[in-house]
């Protein structure tokens, strides 16, 4: 096929080159975003008299009957055209012939496959804000139907001191709220409109920039030539972002696949959400969470692959950004497939509580809580600190706990501790009086989901 840009060649392309440079395996995704791009930047040519407007109409009416030959599967896009942006206008000129050959007027590849792939990226930004808020919902259901399931919370994996589950689980939620303000934040900045910056420095031609951003949903347009055809900071910035929730969805897995475990035995995974082994006949495996941990190494290999690629690019368009596309896309695929089906997991899960209790009481998660006991009695809290470390050491002794020494026993570390030392060390009350804001007193945690299923909503 003769090349749209091959009037300064005597000699076709290698075969092996086509399929070098080609990028229309990955970049065909973005046919419909390359054609409302063409689709707004015809209509302006029409309107400043920079093309017939009867060709401008043409080409528009043209593009929508391409799209839906595309969506009917009737289009098979061509190798040797390189990418989504000449196959369409190749399309497009074999149908409508000269007029066709008018769309690409003022305008470059470059500015155009910006164009496209920040209309691509918002729409998938979109996409994946939706699956995480279902995510954060599940969570705060999960956290109101345990405000009072008291669990041990953790240190370097020891046992620290009693929280609930609803506590633990909207540490994750806090996390993923934040992950959502970065992706409206990167929305921000990615949404701002390319066109009119040609291959890299603008174009002659009275383009109304615009009128092609307002059409388009663009917030604004890019204000240097060169830097709207050679920024990818906000790819990088989106795969940072996907990196995030990854990261911490994949610690959430961790902690499944932990306490999915017979040492644990905190959750139990639905059937549905598990796995059995082909040789080991009582397995029940959690390789969703596994899964997901494991996804999250191409998720960062998509971003320091993309921040390497852009490190020693020259202004301003260089064949290396096509490079972005493979990476970007596989990021974003591999979230859309993680959050929703984690999100299952979390949802359709049996928490035990009893075993959480029971491991709530041992371990001495109640340690601080005998110091705070003695402070409050007008001990120093240093001193505290070593009166209560020598129980634990007698407690370790003896194989018990705080709790069940009497109180002559207790007696002997500090004079001070009376009939309400019980009371204080019950886990009962090492949770519920931790109640000033961030704590996990059940009124605390019960009071952050109320106001965060307000901000859902
Ligand atoms: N397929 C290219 C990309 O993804 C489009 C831009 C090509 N521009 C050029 N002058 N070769 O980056």
């Amino acid at each position: 096929m003769a090349k749209l840009w091959g009037g300064r060649f005597s000699k076709a392309t290698d075969a092996l080159v086509d399929d070098f440079n080609s990028s229309i395996r990955f970049d065909a995704r973005m046919y419909a975003q390359d054609i409302e791009g063409s689709q707004a930047h015809a209509e302006m040519l029409g309107r400043q008299g920079i093309i017939p407007k009867e060709d401008a109409a043409l080409i528009v009416k043209t593009l929508g009957e391409i799209r839906q030959d595309i969506e009917d599967g009737k289009i098979e896009f061509q190798i040797d055209a390189e990418d989504i942006h000449m196959n369409i206008e190749t399309i497009l000129i074999s149908r409508i012939g000269d007029v066709g050959k008018r769309l690409h007027t003022g305008r470059s590849r470059n500015d155009q496959v910006a164009l496209d792939i920040r209309m691509y990226l918002r729409h998938e930004i979109d996409e994946i804000s939706a699956l995480l808020k279902a995510l954060r919902k599940t969570l705060l259901t999960i956290a109101q139907e345990n405000l009072t399931t008291v669990m041990p919370g953790y240190t370097h994996l020891q046992k620290a001191q009693p929280i609930t589950l609803a506590h633990h689980v909207m540490a994750y939620y806090e996390m993923l709220r934040r992950d959502g303000m970065r992706l409206s934040d990167c929305r921000k900045r990615l949404n701002i409109m390319p066109l009119g910056s040609g291959a890299l420095a603008g174009t002659t031609y009275p383009l109304d920039r615009a009128f092609v951003a307002e059409k388009l949903g663009f917030d604004d347009i890019t204000k240097n030539s060169l830097d709207g055809v050679s920024d990818r900071d906000f790819v990088c910035e989106l795969a940072f972002d996907l990196s995030a929730i990854m990261m911490h969805l994949s610690r959430f897995s961790e902690e499944i696949i932990l306490w999915s475990s017979h040492e644990f035995g905190f959750i139990e995974l639905d059937d549905a959400y598990s796995t059995g082994s082909s040789i080991m006949p009582q397995k029940k495996n959690p390789d969703v969470a596994e899964l997901v941990r494991g996804k999250t190494g191409r998720v960062y290999g998509a971003l320091t692959g993309l921040l390497t690629m852009m490190k020693g690019l020259p202004l301003a368009y260089n064949k290396d950004m096509q490079e972005d596309k493979e990476q970007i896309f596989d990021a974003v695929d591999t979230v859309k497939m993680c959050l929703p089906v984690f999100e299952k997991m979390l949802a359709t899960m049996r928490v035990k509580k009893d075993n959480m209790l029971r491991g709530a009481k041992g371990g001495f998660t109640n340690a601080t809580d005998a110091a705070d006991y003695l402070v409050k009695k007008g001990l120093p809290f240093r001193d505290a600190h070593a009166a209560v470390g020598k129980m634990v050491a007698y407690c370790i002794e003896k194989d018990t706990v705080i709790d069940a020494l009497s109180i002559q026993e207790l007696k002997a570390f500090s004079p001070l501790i009376e009939e309400d030392f019980y009371d204080a060390v019950s886990l009962h009350t090492c949770v519920s009086q931790r109640k000033l804001p961030g704590g996990p007193a059940a009124e605390t945690v019960k009071a952050a989901i109320e106001a965060y299923q307000k901000e859902e909503a």
